[in-house]
């Protein structure tokens, strides 16, 4: 087609057109990539110089006019109520969007849980100190009860500061249960506390044991706090994590910092005690270590015992992220895989 010629062609077709697709399907046509004004200009180059003079102006003449043309066919259109204006209602392009990590939504609804029941979060240390891990919890040195937690002890960490509390080696702290000590030193009753936390432990890996995962600690000290209290708290906040439906049940057990010590167990949420593969058919769930808090515990952070109750459990928050989303292995948790996060 020659200049001439798209002159011819392409006023009459902006005068013709109907709609916008069409007037787009003009533009393409004749100024498009592959265009045919387009290739007359790309063309020019080819020419010889004389023929370059004549046409070039001519074709760059054109190609103006008709970006004119278009614009002022488009105005027109715009502004004519009996042509389909452009369609905003259309979906547009989706942008995708970051969300929250499973074990971040999970420990919200946690806290969301505890803080409705009047208790505070608090925060504490990773790096501990053998006192507060381990002797004001009622496990001194010689105590076999310290071959229950596989710790990380740091290296050349044996602490300068020679007052009791800050002796004996660095350790990153094998369960959230320090924080009690730290927050009674500080505080008198009384009070209701949860501490999450990451905790760490020198174990080999597998499907449902990490080196590092995370606790939640429970305490409350008041004057009259009996097992009654403790049990209603214990209730109330399972069946708000899981269902209505969800039992817990109490099994006598042994932990140096509680007297009595139990072990919390909660009814399958899965299977409803018909028994499933995640209850390996017993219909309970180990979830909690817990108990009345020990009076030599109180008598490391100068209450007297005589006076004050309270109550502590400690539970893993990954155990419960996997019962309640179906997770069958821990490691999933820091694997980074993307396939796997997506779907919280
Ligand atoms: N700290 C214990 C552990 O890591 C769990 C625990 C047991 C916490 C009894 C408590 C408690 O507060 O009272 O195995």
């Amino acid at each position: 087609m020659s200049i001439e010629e798209i002159k011819q062609n392409v006023f009459k077709e902006i005068g013709n057109c109907k709609n916008f697709q069409e007037l787009e399907n003009i533009r393409v046509k004749y100024l498009g990539r592959k265009g045919k004004l387009t290739e007359i200009l790309k063309s020019l180059k080819d020419l010889p110089i004389e023929e370059r003079k004549k046409i070039g102006p001519k074709a760059n003449q054109l190609k103006n006019q008709i970006q004119v043309a278009l614009e002022e066919k488009k105005d027109f259109l715009i502004n004519n109520p009996e042509v389909k204006p452009l369609d905003f209602t259309l979906p547009g392009k989706k942008i995708p969007q970051g969300h929250l990590h499973p074990f971040t939504l999970l420990e919200k609804q946690i806290e969301e849980i505890f803080a409705n029941l009047g208790f505070e979060i608090v925060e504490s240390n990773e790096i501990e100190t053998e006192y507060y891990n381990f002797d004001a919890l009622n496990i001194p040195a010689d105590h076999p009860a310290r071959d229950m937690w596989d710790t990380f002890w740091l290296k050349n960490s044996s602490a300068k500061n020679d007052s009791l509390k800050n002796q004996g080696k660095y350790l990153l702290r094998t369960h959230t249960s320090p924080v009690q000590i730290h927050y009674m030193e500080t505080h008198q009753p009384p009070f209701r506390i949860v501490s999450p936390g990451k905790v760490y432990r020198y174990e080999a890996i597998d499907a449902s044991h990490d080196i590092q995962f995370h606790q939640l600690e429970c305490l409350m000290v008041d004057e009259n706090i009996s097992f009654t209290n403790f049990k209603f708290i214990v209730l109330s906040f399972f069946q708000q994590l899981f269902s209505k439906k969800t039992e817990v049940s109490f099994r006598p057990s042994y932990f140096p910092f509680v007297e009595p010590g139990v072990e919390i167990d909660i009814s399958c949420p899965r299977c409803h005690q018909k028994g499933c593969s995640l209850c390996k058919n017993t219909g309970w769930l180990e979830i909690a270590g817990a108990g009345m808090v020990h009076p030599k515990v109180f008598e490391w952070v100068n209450y007297n015992p005589k006076f004050v109750k309270g109550f502590a459990f400690g539970i893993g928050l990954e155990r419960i992220a996997m019962i309640k989303y179906n997770i069958p292995d821990i490691r999933l948790f820091n694997s980074g895989d993307l396939r796997f996060i997506k779907q919280f």
